[in-house]
C-alpha cells in the first residue's frame, strides 16, 4: 500500500516547533516578517546536528573532499558568468481580480487567494537579492546575495586545487546561507527566502561523470535512510531532459513524502563543464586540470549533490513525529536519530530537594563534555519524561535518593521507555556505547 500524505502533520509539527523552541516566526513581536524564521534553543542544536552529520559524511569520512566557506556577497560578474543574472527567474503573474502575485507554474491557472482565473502576462522575475556594497550608489557598487553556495566552489577551483594538491576526482563542500527572493515562499521552512544549503561540487574526468553521478545519487539517498527517514517516504525522481536547469546534463531529485505529497528534498546534478567553462571565459583565468601522467589538459565535469539544511531538518522532524501510548497515556514522541536530537541526554533530579542537587550537578558535569545535555527539575518526573520525548531526547538520566548511597542513576530509553540502573562511574561509557558513530 503506498503511503498517503498526512495533512494534519504539518500543523502538528509547526505547533510543536514553536511551542518547544525549535522554530519561531521571525520578528514576531512586530507581527512577523513574511516567511522568515528564527531557530530557537532546540532548533539551533538540531540544525547544527543536521549540518554536522552532512559534514561528517561528505568531508570527515572521505579523503577526496575538502571544505570551503565562501563569501555570501558577490559581484555581478560572478552571477553574469554563472547564468543567474539572465536565467535564474520564475514566471511572475498578477491575479487581475485580487492583484496577488503568483508563480505561474505553481497555480494551475486558478488564483489560490480569490479563485480568479484571469492573470497578467507572465514576466521573468529574477530571484536574486540585489544590494549595494559601500557608501557610493551606482552600477559599480551593485552586489548580490548568493542564491546558491555552489559558485564559491567554482570561483575557488584553482586555489583549492593548488593549495591542497588534489586531482580529479575530488570535491569541495560548503554549508551556508543562500537567499532567493521566492515569489511564493510556503510550507513552513520548506521554501523560504533565506535558507541554508549543504552543497558539494565533485570534479571528475568527463568520461567518469555518469558513474559518479549514479554514485552520488545512491550515496545521498542512503544518508537520509541512515539518519532515520523511512524508505517508504523517500524516492528518487530523474528529471526529463526538457525540465533541466540551464547548466544541467542530468538531474535526479531525492524526494520526500511531505504532508502535501511528494516534493524535493535534494537535487543531484551532472553540471558538465558548464560552470568552469563559463567562469574561465568570463574571467580570462584558465580553470582546468593538467593530468601529468596522461599528458592531457581538460576541464573537469562537475557532479553536484545540493541539499537544503533547513529543508532537511524539516523532513527529519516530519518523519520523526509520532503519537503513541505509554502505560495507557498518550504521548508525542520525536523518534529522531540521536545524532540529530537537540539534546542527547536530559539529567532529571527526582525531586527539587537540596540534597539531590549536588549529585545531580555532578552527573551533569560528567556528561556535558560528551553530550548536549538538558537539566530539568520542574514538574513531576512523568511530565518531564513526556517533555523530553516530545523533543526527541533519546536518554533521560534520573537521579534519586538512592543515588546518594549507591552512586547509581536510572537511564531511561525514549523509544522503549525501558529503564536500567547504571553506576555514575560507568555512565559515560554506557551512554557512549549506545550513542557511538559508526
Ligand atoms: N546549486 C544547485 C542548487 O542550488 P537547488 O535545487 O535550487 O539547486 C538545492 O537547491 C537545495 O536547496 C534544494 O533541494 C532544497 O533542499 C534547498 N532549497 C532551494 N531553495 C530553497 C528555499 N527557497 N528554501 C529552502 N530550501 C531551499
Amino acid at each position: 500500500m503506498p503511503l498517503e500524505p498526512d495533512h494534519d502533520l504539518l500543523d502538528k509539527v509547526i505547533n510543536l516547533a514553536k511551542r518547544r523552541g525549535f522554530i519561531f516566526p521571525s520578528a514576531e513581536i512586530y507581527g512577523g516578517f513574511r516567511s522568515t524564521y528564527d531557530y530557537g534553543p532546540l532548533g539551533v542544536n538540531m540544525l547544527r546536528n543536521v549540518k554536522q552529520a552532512w559534514w561528517r559524511s561528505m568531508v570527515q569520512l572521505r579523503d577526496d573532499v575538502v571544505g570551503l566557506d565562501a563569501a555570501i556577497l558577490g559581484p555581478p560578474a560572478v552571477w553574469a558568468a554563472s547564468g543567474h543574472l539572465a536565467t535564474f527567474t520564475d514566471p511572475l503573474v498578477d491575479c487581475r481580480r485580487c492583484k496577488e502575485r503568483w508563480r505561474e507554474d505553481k497555480i494551475d491557472g486558478v488564483c489560490p487567494n480569490c479563485g480568479g482565473t484571469e492573470f497578467t502576462e507572465a514576466r521573468a522575475f529574477n530571484l536574486m537579492f540585489k544590494t549595494q556594497a559601500g557608501p557610493v550608489e551606482g552600477e559599480g557598487a551593485t552586489a548580490y546575495l548568493r542564491p546558491e553556495t555552489a559558485q564559491g566552489m567554482f570561483t575557488n577551483f584553482m586555489s583549492v586545487l593548488t593549495t591542497t594538491r588534489r586531482r580529479p576526482p575530488f570535491g569541495i563542500a560548503q554549508v551556508g546561507k543562500s537567499f532567493r527572493n521566492e515569489i511564493t515562499p510556503q510550507n513552513f521552512v520548506f521554501r523560504t527566502r533565506e535558507f541554508e544549503q549543504m552543497e558539494m561540487e565533485f570534479f571528475v574526468p568527463p568520461a567518469d561523470a555518469d558513474s559518479w553521478y549514479r554514485y552520488w545519487i545512491q550515496h545521498r539517498y542512503e544518508w537520509y535512510l541512515d539518519l532515520g527517514i523511512p524508505a517508504d517516504r523517500l524516492r528518487r525522481h530523474e528529471h526529463a531532459k526538457e525540465d533541466l536547469s540551464h547548466y544541467s546534463r542530468g538531474t535526479t531529485d531525492i524526494e520526500f513524502l511531505y504532508p502535501w505529497g511528494w516534493d524535493e528534498l535534494e537535487g543531484i546534478a551532472n553540471r558538465g563543464d558548464y560552470d568552469l567553462t563559463q567562469h574561465a571565459n568570463a574571467s580570462g583565468v584558465a580553470l582546468e586540470y593538467f593530468d601529468q601522467q596522461a599528458g592531457v589538459r581538460y576541464t573537469p565535469y562537475v557532479i553536484e549533490p545540493a541539499a537544503g539544511a533547513t529543508r532537511a531538518m524539516m523532513a527529519f522532524l516530519l518523519a520523526a513525529y509520532e503519537e503513541d501510548e505509554v502505560e495507557g497515556e498518550s504521548r508525542t514522541v520525536l523518534r529522531l536519530d540521536w545524532r540529530l536530537s537537540p539534546y542527547q541526554v536530559a539529567v532529571l533530579p527526582l525531586s527539587k530537594k537540596a540534597e539531590l542537587e549536588g549529585v545531580s550537578r555532578e552527573v551533569l558535569a560528567v556528561l556535558q563534555p560528551w553530550f548536549m545535555c538538558d537539566y530539568d527539575v520542574t514538574q513531576s518526573i512523568g511530565r518531564r519524561y513526556r517533555r523530553q520525548d516530545e523533543v526527541g531526547t533519546p536518554y533521560c538520566v534520573t537521579v534519586d535518593f538512592d543515588s546518594l548511597s549507591d552512586r547509581a542513576v536510572t537511564v531511561r530509553d525514549r523509544d522503549t521507555t525501558a529503564q536500567v540502573r547504571v553506576a555514575i562511574d560507568d555512565l559515560v561509557g554506557e551512554l557512549r556505547g549506545r550513542m557511538s558513530p559508526q
